[in-house]
């Protein structure tokens, strides 16, 4: 695992984009693996500067990203979808043909799951996969568990993982009880894998993650058994690994 410590989110935001356009701009026709929630949306901000200097295109990207509520539109506000095209989509070059969700509203969970993973085969593979990380260590919606999940899924989400999403809905039973995601195979199939963790209330699973055991009750952990997995993370979110270990950082 590498470590990447900056100073605040700003600086976490700036370099991650570095980090994703480099790849960008190495491979023109990258698939890219996003994620949602508040963590990227500064890297995704910075990325939307560097295309107006028009420092970059994204015009052959393909995006795959890990998760979608289930039984959520993708015409509602609320849904991954409507996310990427707001925080994203809408002010680079993508082609929006080439930017795959989870279809939230199939019913048929195994039919969307085994779409999906077609879909990522064959565009080839995820070139990068970008993750944020949930209090409980959950990487996309992989809640802890006794075993480690494979492919793509249907999941019922832990309450910690609701009761955190509520803040974007308008109240806790407002926030969808099951969502589709990428599994644990899935992610770690990614050849490159950038996680980003900002704040002080990520400090402990941080801790977890880069320091214990790998477990399945804390998902996260499995990153340390890929090989090229680039951890980007501010100085509050650091804080508890750098008091036990102050040299991890090279
Ligand atoms: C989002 C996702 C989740 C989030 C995680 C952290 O697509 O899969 O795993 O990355 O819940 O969310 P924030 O960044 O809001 O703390």
């Amino acid at each position: 695992m590498k470590i990447i410590l900056t100073k605040n989110y700003a600086e976490l935001s700036k370099k991650s984009a570095e980090i994703i356009i480099s790849q960008v701009k190495s491979k023109k026709n990258s698939i890219l693996g996003l994620a949602t929630g508040s963590t990227p949306i500064g890297t995704y901000k910075a990325i939307i500067e560097m295309h107006k200097n028009r420092q970059v295109s994204f015009e052959n990207i393909h995006t795959v990203n890990l998760d979608e509520y289930r039984g959520i539109s993708r015409d509602n506000s609320q849904s991954y979808y409507c996310y990427m095209k707001k925080e994203l989509f809408n002010y680079i070059d993508i082609n929006l043909k080439n930017t795959y969700i989870p279809n939230g509203m199939n019913e048929n969970a195994q039919e969307e799951c085994e779409n999906y993973e077609n879909i990522i085969k064959n565009l080839g593979g995820i070139d990068l996969q970008i993750l944020g990380i949930g209090h409980n260590g959950h990487i996309g919606f992989n809640e802890p568990s006794d075993k480690f999940s494979t492919k793509t899924y249907c999941v019922k989400l832990d309450d910690r993982t609701i009761e955190a999403n509520a803040r974007f809905f308008d109240s806790f039973e407002d926030v969808p009880k099951e969502a589709y995601t990428m599994g644990i195979d899935t992610i770690m199939s990614a050849k490159k894998i950038l996680l980003l963790v900002s704040g002080a209330s990520k400090a402990d699973i941080l801790y977890e993650t880069i320091l214990g055991e790998v477990n399945p009750q804390v998902p996260s952990t499995i990153l340390n058994n890929h090989e090229n997995v680039t951890i980007i993370a501010d100085e509050d979110a650091l804080s508890k690994v750098l008091k036990e270990k102050p040299n991890i950082i090279k």
